[in-house]
């Protein structure tokens, strides 16, 4: 069985993923994390006319096993990333990882912004989480002050909207939901409603 769940940036799609993986008993992957560690690789970089090629050649050669979210799951390489992600070389070197992390024997969960669309249009079951940006500055915030991080919300909104444009700018289309995505919005749910529902939508799924 497979499982994509897409969505914007702190929508709470890889909170649902990982409770997901744990309800289904599959291993779960956070596909954001392979952008961030490319963004992060190239960070020294991200304004050189020389970044597609530096990041490209960073993503052929990224150890997908093993990233640690600890480095990368701040506001500032979710921007590195969003800028690396639009970059067609990037999004191909990294497709294989994805592809077979999604077809291992044991079935598997996903997240990100194209599983259901590019990495596995043959998904079981595909969820699409929106949330209104100010719902979801609000879960990131309380996300990295969770890490002891200190936060500033109006520049983490701020963030998220320039991502938002640039997701769905991206010279590959844009993100969007597949044709056959159970769209979930979770502005109005705290986290157990939103798991409950995604477990419902995924057992009418599959
Ligand atoms: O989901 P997360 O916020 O970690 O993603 C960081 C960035 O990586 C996104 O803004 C998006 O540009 C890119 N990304 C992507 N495709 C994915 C996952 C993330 O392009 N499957």
């Amino acid at each position: 069985m497979i499982i994509a769940v897409d969505g914007p940036a702190a929508s709470g799609k890889g909170t649902l993923a990982a409770a997901l993986g744990q309800h289904f008993n599959l291993p779960h992957l956070d596909t954001g994390l392979l952008y961030r560690a490319v963004g992060l690789e190239v960070k020294a970089h991200i304004d050189a006319p020389d970044v597609e090629a530096r990041a490209t050649r960073a993503a052929e050669l990224l150890d997908t096993t093993g990233l640690d979210p600890e480095f990368l799951l701040g506001a500032e390489v979710g921007i590195l990333a969003s800028k690396v992600a639009v970059f067609p070389g990037v999004r191909k070197a990294l497709f294989a990882a994805q592809r077979d992390f999604a077809t291992q024997t044991s079935g598997a969960v996903l997240d990100g912004r194209d599983i259901g669309t590019v990495i596995a249009p043959d998904a079981d079951a595909k969820l699409f989480i929106v949330a209104e940006p100010e719902i979801r500055a609000d879960r990131r915030a309380r996300q990295l002050e969770a890490r002891g991080q200190t936060v500033d919300r109006a520049k983490l909104l701020a963030d998220i909207e320039a991502r938002d444009a640039r997701d769905k700018a991206a010279p590959h289309g844009g993100f969007h939901p597949a044709d056959d995505a159970v769209l979930l919005d979770t502005t109005n749910l705290d986290i157990e409603a939103a798991i409950t529902a995604a477990i419902a939508e995924v057992e009418a799924a599959i």
